[in-house]
Formats: C-alpha cells, sequence, structure tokens
C-alpha cells in the first residue's frame, strides 16, 4: 500500500467552483475522491494510447435475423481467441441481441476486434469501453 500524501493546488476561483459543482453532480462527497478519479481516469487514457495492457468490454446489438451475420460475427470472435476473456449474449427482444465481449490485452486487438466488428452488415451498435487492469491503478 503507497502512502497518502497531501499537497496543496492553487486554481482559479471559477474553475473551482465549476469542479466543485462537477463533483456534487456526480455525486462526489469530497474534492479529493473527485481528483482522484479525474488522475485515474488520465491514466486509463495513457495506457490504451502507450499500448499498454488493458481490459475493456465491446457491445454490440444486433438482429440476428439477417443472413450469415451471426457467423461472421462468430469467425471474428475466433479470430480475437487471446484477446477474448468472455461472452454474454442476451436475447434483448424477438430480433435484436445484445452481445457483451469482455477483452484484456492489447489496446491494438482490442480496437481492431471492435472496428471487425461494427463493419458486419446488420450490426446497428458496437462500442469499446477502454477500462484498465486495474494493476498499475491504485
Ligand atoms: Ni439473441
Amino acid at each position: 500500500m503507497s502512502k497518502v500524501v497531501r499537497f496543496g493546488v492553487s486554481l482559479d476561483r471559477e474553475l473551482l467552483e465549476k469542479f466543485d459543482r462537477l463533483a456534487k453532480e456526480k455525486n462526489y462527497t469530497c474534492r479529493s475522491e473527485a481528483l482522484r478519479d479525474l488522475i485515474r481516469r488520465e491514466l486509463v487514457q495513457k495506457q490504451w494510447e502507450n499500448n499498454g495492457e488493458i481490459a475493456g468490454a465491446v457491445t454490440l446489438v444486433y438482429n440476428h435475423h439477417k443472413r450469415e451475420l451471426v457467423n461472421k460475427l462468430m469467425d471474428i470472435q475466433h479470430d480475437f481467441g487471446k484477446t477474448i476473456i468472455s461472452t454474454q449474449h442476451i436475447h434483448l427482444d424477438h430480433n435484436n441481441c445484445l452481445e457483451i465481449i469482455a477483452v484484456q490485452g492489447s489496446p491494438e486487438e482490442a480496437r481492431k476486434l471492435t472496428d471487425n466488428l461494427s463493419a458486419v452488415k446488420g450490426v446497428k451498435h458496437a462500442t469499446l469501453n477502454m477500462s484498465t487492469t486495474g494493476k498499475e491503478i491504485r
């Protein structure tokens, strides 16, 4: 466990007021926790930029009645077997499926997987949630 350090920050009053308002809107009970989360967010972004080891989730919404669509999605997922750690399939209604694909590994592979899946005809929406393994973030 690393030591907690206190430090002072000089800030324009207006900027601090905006920060406090934002923190309140997001239900933070103190500035420190709001600031810690801002820093963590930047660090996670850096991991993605620097090609570090990342974790995240791809979410897909598609109509499973489209011809060949499910097979194509499956082929792509088999090609990314090293990156995909888990998948969950939810039947939203008679036509639409939601798939959540958990990924761990290189940011490049996670992006490539997302791009390949979203390019399949019939995929209505695809997003990549860029998160972290948590290893280098306290
Ligand atoms: Ni389904």
